[in-house]
């Protein structure tokens, strides 16, 4: 039988896991989870059902005839092969329960000490399951193309509060709709709650959670607003949960709870775009979810292009404009450090980690196409297609295929579909994003910057060809600026010209954050001198540890 998924051992054709009861105590002296998961599957002739794991300790299968653990693969993991007892041969539900173990590097799992959260008091455990990391700490069928419900109980010391992307009764979690593996999500420490509004809440640690429920305080209007769009929110409560700096992302959309990381609470409520992007994903990804990472831009267009249109509805249309054209610069700027192959929608990830396929294509070329079939049909049409397409799948995962065929058939259109998808770059006819605001910010020194928005600030940095460093911090206190997206952008630019007050900064900065997006840019930017290499080197050693094992490998791979 064809394998659907390249990323996955298991064989759901065989046999599907429906359900999880995950039982876990959160051991934070070993940095360990250990319990168990019962699995309800369905069988049909197989006599064999096939998990993925990674660095995980099996200690013993109930109700199978016998296990073993296949070899490794770097980026895979160790299938777990499990014999059941002989069936008639007739498709019936089964279930088994494995005992393990995680492992104290396990990939999907960051163990934080207490210097390295907001109350420096207490240790703080969360997980990362996207892409392919929840079988680093469950043994599951790990594909996007299988939905599982599941619920857990999970134990942690006293005084430190599990919480889960699920329906929360103490320290017992359910999630009645059937999600995808890389959607479970659990995450331990010394939590608060604040509400925000009837639906919709805010976990963070204590110091940090009401400067985060100010932040997010339009997280209902955005709710409501895709609703009007494209139909119910239908997971019942949005929360929240703010993470320690060391969060390797922007944000993670774990159903009824998204992950973020506190670089967003700028006080400002400027980049708050990430909330309108991981609360969008409830439609465009939890709820119809890509059946392979190779479809990710169905996951992350689609989502790009809803939270776009929340920005517009809850905010602006100039915001929403500046935030398109931010995005389709860096597209550009990324692109054209890719080969051709990464240059496309539908990716080709034989033999890569799934990782290697998160660039800004899914996202912003994927967005791009969406607002180019609306230019074609309308609005109208388009936001009845997409209204429809979301009921059509929910609760499914498709490929882009499946997609394809739903438009083909939905809404005719004459944009060249095969070119946006399987041709690399960005084909003629795009519907470009244009935004008056920039025009202004490019004509020359700023007369009056006192009511420049976050977007106007980015876009006159990156503008700069040539940029007069002593004169930009002297007149505008850059190298202070609290805005983290603004900092960032200055400090990789203090890097390129070599501006010493900026490059001062740097190893403050990469050693209290560990998001990615801001960590990758500026290593590689200093590995281009032999300084800057010394300075990566010197300032990676020591932050290195602080970095989720995500981070790690990528900057491994940067300054290694
Ligand atoms: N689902 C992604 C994060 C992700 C992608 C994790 C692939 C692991 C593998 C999330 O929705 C996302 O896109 N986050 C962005 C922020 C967003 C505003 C573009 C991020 O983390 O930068
Ligand atoms: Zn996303």
């Amino acid at each position: 039988m064809e394998r659907m998924d390249v990323h996955s051992a298991s064989r759901p054709g065989e046999a599907r896991v429906r359900h999880l009861d995950l039982d876990l105590d959160v051991r934070f002296d070993t940095r360990t989870l250990e319990g168990s998961v019962r699995l309800t599957f369905d069988r049909t002739t197989s006599n064999e059902l096939i998990l993925d794991t990674r660095d995980l300790t099996i200690h013993s299968v109930e109700n199978a005839a016998g296990f073993h653990l296949g070899p490794a693969h770097p980026a895979l993991g160790a299938p777990l092969h499990i014999r059941l007892a002989p069936g008639d041969g007739t498709p019936r539900q089964d279930w088994v329960r494995v005992h393990y173990s995680t492992a104290p590097g396990a990939s999907g799992l960051q163990w934080l000490d207490p210097p390295q959260t907001a109350g420096k008091q207490h240790p703080f455990l969360y997980t990362q399951s996207q892409a392919i990391h929840a079988r680093s700490w469950i043994p599951v069928q790990d594909t996007p193309s299988v939905r599982v419900t599941y619920t857990a109980k999970v134990k942690t010391p006293s005084g430190l509060r599990a919480v889960m992307g699920a329906e929360m009764h103490g320290d017992y979690f359910q999630m009645d709709q059937p999600i995808p593996s890389y959607l479970i999500a659990l995450a331990a420490g010394d939590l608060a709650f604040r509400a925000m509004g009837p639906r919709s809440g805010v976990y963070a640690e204590p110091s940090v959670v009401e400067r985060a429920a100010e932040e997010f305080s339009d997280t209902e209007a955005m709710i409501s607003a895709i609703e009007e769009m494209y139909g119910p929110y239908r997971w019942g409560r949005y929360d929240l949960l703010v993470l320690p700096p060391s969060f390797p992302f922007g944000g993670m959309e774990n159903p009824r709870l998204t992950f973020t990381t506190p670089t967003v609470l700028a006080g400002d409520k400027s980049l708050v775009s990430l909330v309108a992007h991981e609360l969008a994903h409830s439609w465009s990804g939890n709820l119809v979810t890509n059946a392979t990472w190779s479809d990710f831009w169905l996951n992350e267009g689609f989502t790009v292009y809803v939270e776009r249109r929340v920005l517009e509805r809850v905010y602006s249309t100039p915001r929403e404009e500046m935030e398109a054209v931010l995005g389709r610069h860096e597209l550009d700027r990324e692109m054209a450090g890719l080969p051709e192959g990464d240059r496309v929608l539908h990716l080709n990830l034989d033999g890569r980690d799934p990782d290697e396929g998160c660039t800004l294509v899914p996202y912003e070329k994927g967005a791009l196409l969406l607002r180019t079939i609306e230019h074609e049909v309308g609005r109208e049409a388009f936001d009845r297609f997409l209204r429809s397409y979301f009921d059509h799948f929910a609760f499914q995962s498709i490929t882009t295929a499946d997609f394809l065929a739903y438009l083909a058939a939905e809404l005719p259109n004459s944009v060249d579909l095969n070119a946006w998808i399987y041709r690399p770059g960005v084909p003629p006819g795009a519907a470009e994003p244009h935004s008056d605001a920039f025009t202004k910010v490019e004509s020359g020194w700023p007369a009056d910057t006192s009511g420049w928005t976050t977007q106007e600030w980015l876009h006159f940095l990156r503008f700069q060809t040539d940029p007069d460093m002593a004169r930009l911090d002297r007149e505008f206190r850059l190298s202070d600026s609290r805005n983290s997206e603004i900092l960032h952008q200055w400090l990789l630019m203090s890097v390129r010209s070599g501006y010493a007050p900026g490059v001062e900064r740097i190893e403050g900065f990469l050693c209290s954050v560990g998001r990615r997006k801001f960590l990758k840019p500026i290593y590689s930017e200093l590995m281009k001198t032999p300084d800057g290499q010394a300075l990566a080197r010197k300032i990676y050693s020591k932050a290195r540890a602080g970095y989720h094992p995500i981070a790690q490998a990528t900057i491994d791979g940067i300054v290694a």
